[in-house]
Order: C-alpha cells, then sequence, then structure tokens
C-alpha cells in the first residue's frame, strides 16, 4: 500500500507506553511466558516497530495469517516462537516448517493432509488447538484430541510445541462460560502423558480479569491491553493502569466561511445555521476514519470541534468556533490540553469495540514511533 508520507494525517504510537503495558500484563497473568499478539499489522500499530520494539521482552508472536509469520521471520526474528493462530491450508506445512514457523492443529484430518505435505528431513512444529467452548476452531472431541497426539507421536515430521484455547467470554463479570471453558481446557490436558513447551489460554482479558492461574498455563497471548486498550469495553473494571499508545493527529488544509444555508459534503447533509468557520481535514473513510463519524468530534487548539457533512473517501470537514489558519494541527485521536478523545469514544461513535477502531487504521497513514 502506497504511504501517505506527504500528507500531514499521521499516526504516533508510543511504543515506551506499550511495551510498560505489556510488561504490566504479563506479570499479572502470573504465566511464565509472553506472546505478543502482532496480527493486523499491530492492531494497526505497525507490526515491524512493534515487534522489533519488544523483541528482547517477549519470548515469541501469534498472528492470525501464514504471511505474518513469514514477515517475522525474515524481518523480525530467527530464534522467537512464531504461532499461525488461524487455520493455514493444510498444503502449506513444508513452507511453513522450513521456515521454523509453527502452525495450529484444528483437526485430524488436517494434521493428517499436513503431514502428507511434509518433505524428507522437514520438521513441522504445532500447537493444537482445543476447542473449549468458543465454537470457532479446534477440537472439541477429547478422543479426536488423543488421536491427533498419537497421529503426532508416531511421525517424525511433527513436533507439537504448544497446546491451547481461546476464551469467549472473559471479559465479563458474568464468568460461568470462563470458569466452563477453563475447566475443558484442564480436562483436555489431561489427555497428554507429557505436556508440551508452551501451554496457553490467556488473551488480554483472562491475564488482566482473572487473579488465579490455573497452575498449569504457562503463556500468556498478549494483545489489546499491549496497545493501551480495555478488553472488556467497560464491562469489567481494569485492575491496573494501562498507558495510552495511539495518537491520530492531523492538519487544517483549507478554511472557509460559510454563509447562513450553505450545505458541506456528498448530499449536502449538514447546512450551515449562520455565518460559521468550517476546516478541511485531510482523511476518510479509505483510511478507516469511517463515515458514522459524521457529528463526532476533534480536538482544536480550544476544545471540541464537530464533524459536519458526511465523511470523504479522503477527507472531511470540522465547524470551528473561530478562524484557523491552514496548517492548524487537529487531534483525532489522543489529548490536547485538558481535552481527550479516546480510541473508545471513537469506538462509542462507531457503534463498535476498540479493536475494530485501530485495526481499520490502514498503512495509508504514515506513523511515527516514539521510542
Ligand atoms: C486466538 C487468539 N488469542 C489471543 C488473542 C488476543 O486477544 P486480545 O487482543 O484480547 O488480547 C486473539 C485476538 O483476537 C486471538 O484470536
Amino acid at each position: 500500500m502506497v504511504v501517505g508520507k506527504n500528507r500531514p494525517t499521521k499516526i504516533t504510537v508510543n511504543l515506551r507506553n506499550l511495551l510498560s503495558n505489556l510488561r504490566a500484563v504479563h506479570e499479572r497473568s502470573g504465566c511464565e511466558h509472553a506472546f505478543a499478539v502482532v496480527k493486523a499489522n499491530a492492531y494497526g500499530h505497525g507490526i515491524y516497530e512493534v515487534s522489533s520494539y519488544v523483541r528482547e521482552y517477549v519470548e515469541g508472536y501469534c498472528v492470525a495469517i501464514l504471511d505474518e509469520a513469514l514477515f517475522l521471520r525474515s524481518e523480525i526474528t530467527e530464534s522467537h516462537e512464531v504461532l499461525v493462530m488461524g487455520i493455514v491450508d493444510a498444503k502449506l506445512a513444508s513452507l511453513a516448517a522450513r521456515n521454523n514457523v509453527s502452525l495450529t492443529v484444528p483437526s485430524l484430518d488436517w494434521i493428517e493432509l499436513a503431514l502428507e505435505n511434509l518433505s524428507e528431513g522437514e520438521t513441522l512444529s504445532v500447537h493444537i488447538k482445543v476447542d473449549t467452548g468458543m465454537n470457532r476452531i479446534g477440537i472439541r472431541d477429547l478422543d479426536e484430541l488423543r488421536e491427533v497426539i498419537n497421529f503426532i507421536e508416531a511421525s517424525d515430521k511433527i513436533e507439537i510445541r504448544g497446546v491451547f484455547t481461546h476464551f469467549a467470554k472473559a471479559d465479563s463479570l458474568d464468568v460461568t462460560h470462563y470458569e466452563m471453558q477453563k475447566r475443558n481446557f484442564l480436562a483436555a490436558l489431561d489427555v497428554f502423558e507429557d505436556l508440551p513447551k508452551y501451554v496457553h489460554s490467556n488473551n488480554s482479558a483472562a491475564a488482566i480479569f482473572d487473579d488465579e492461574n490455573d497452575g498449569v498455563t504457562n503463556a500468556a497471548r498478549i494483545g489489546i491491553a499491549m496497545y493501551g486498550l480495555d478488553p472488556s469495553n467497560g464491562d469489567v473494571p481494569v485492575p491496573l493502569k494501562l498507558k495510552d499508545t495511539f495518537t491520530l493527529t492531523s492538519e487544517i488544509v483549507q478554511v472557509k466561511e460559510l454563509a447562513k444555508g450553505d450545505k458541506i459534503s456528498y448530499g449536502c447533509t449538514y447546512e450551515a445555521t449562520e455565518n460559521e468557520w468550517v476546516a478541511t481535514l485531510p482523511i476518510g473513510y479509505a483510511d478507516g476514519w469511517i463515515r458514522k463519524l459524521q457529528g463526532g468530534s476533534v480536538l482544536i487548539a480550544d476544545g471540541f470541534a464537530e464533524i459536519v457533512g458526511r465523511v470523504c473517501m479522503d477527507q472531511c470537514v470540522i465547524k470551528l468556533p473561530h478562524f484557523y489558519p491552514v496548517g492548524t494541527t487537529v487531534t483525532l485521536i489522543g489529548t490536547k490540553g485538558n481535552a481527550r478523545i479516546t480510541v473508545d469514544d471513537i469506538a462509542a461513535r462507531e457503534e463498535t469495540i476498540n479493536y475494530e477502531v485501530i485495526c481499520l487504521f490502514n498503512e495509508r497513514i504514515q506513523r511515527e514511533y516514539f521510542r
């Protein structure tokens, strides 16, 4: 993707805060190892910069697709554990093995096919995924799990490096489903004669909200909380201080004084009710600043300014309290003086969760890093 290096819209990522969040959440998890979840361009923060910055601290990385894992192998590390948590086509087992990328085993069928696709001398490392109640991917049936383990043990081309599960509801005050999944995971672990090196279930929510480590889980897969955000969307009190990592700013590129009755942007959905100063910002829905943000706010020097008219593909318009010159900095997410717009505020306006907000900011927006 072409990066907008010559446009004043930018994301500033505070890597120091990010690492501090990672340490805090890891310590709270009670797990020996921390895996940084850096899929989806490190939740919009930049996979290269985030992964390199936390490299000395983490045991490994978790991603969603094989290409992300291959990127980490070629650009970041030859030695760390790199796990693809999604299902990779079993025909690509050889490519993963050659690059020492661990794949997820979701079923017996999958591992049988993966073995067929390994060549002489190749070893594929895998983490077996147990579906304990998320019902997305993984093995539900303990007999199938036993068969998978036996099948792998009978082969000299596959190494079980981990076993894991994923929680559907670790971010809620109602822990019924969560506790059920924990019990199911412990039952699945009983099927193993010897546990693999990595046993992992904690995502950010489980790491933060669950005070009790089950004594066997030894790795935490930390995503959203490393990026300074509450996994529960405010539903559960966060018992530690997460620091902001993400700021989005732009600059005014044109200023106009409208007369009463003038209309703004596609569909003419906003009409000036008096003489009004408005300004254009070079950011739009193609960057992840979506149309639902019409009617929301940004921050200029002396407070909030409303986003008026439809958000376009590459631009949007704000209403100013008075004239500001071209080049004035505008904060779309972040702090200015005493005022603040958070990712959660944007999520509320977009009627979604903080995860989606940050992932939607694509690579067209340039990123700057505060180390
Ligand atoms: C399997 C799995 N583990 C861990 C994570 C990280 O979750 P979080 O960002 O809530 O920490 C995800 C994220 O979606 C995931 O899919």
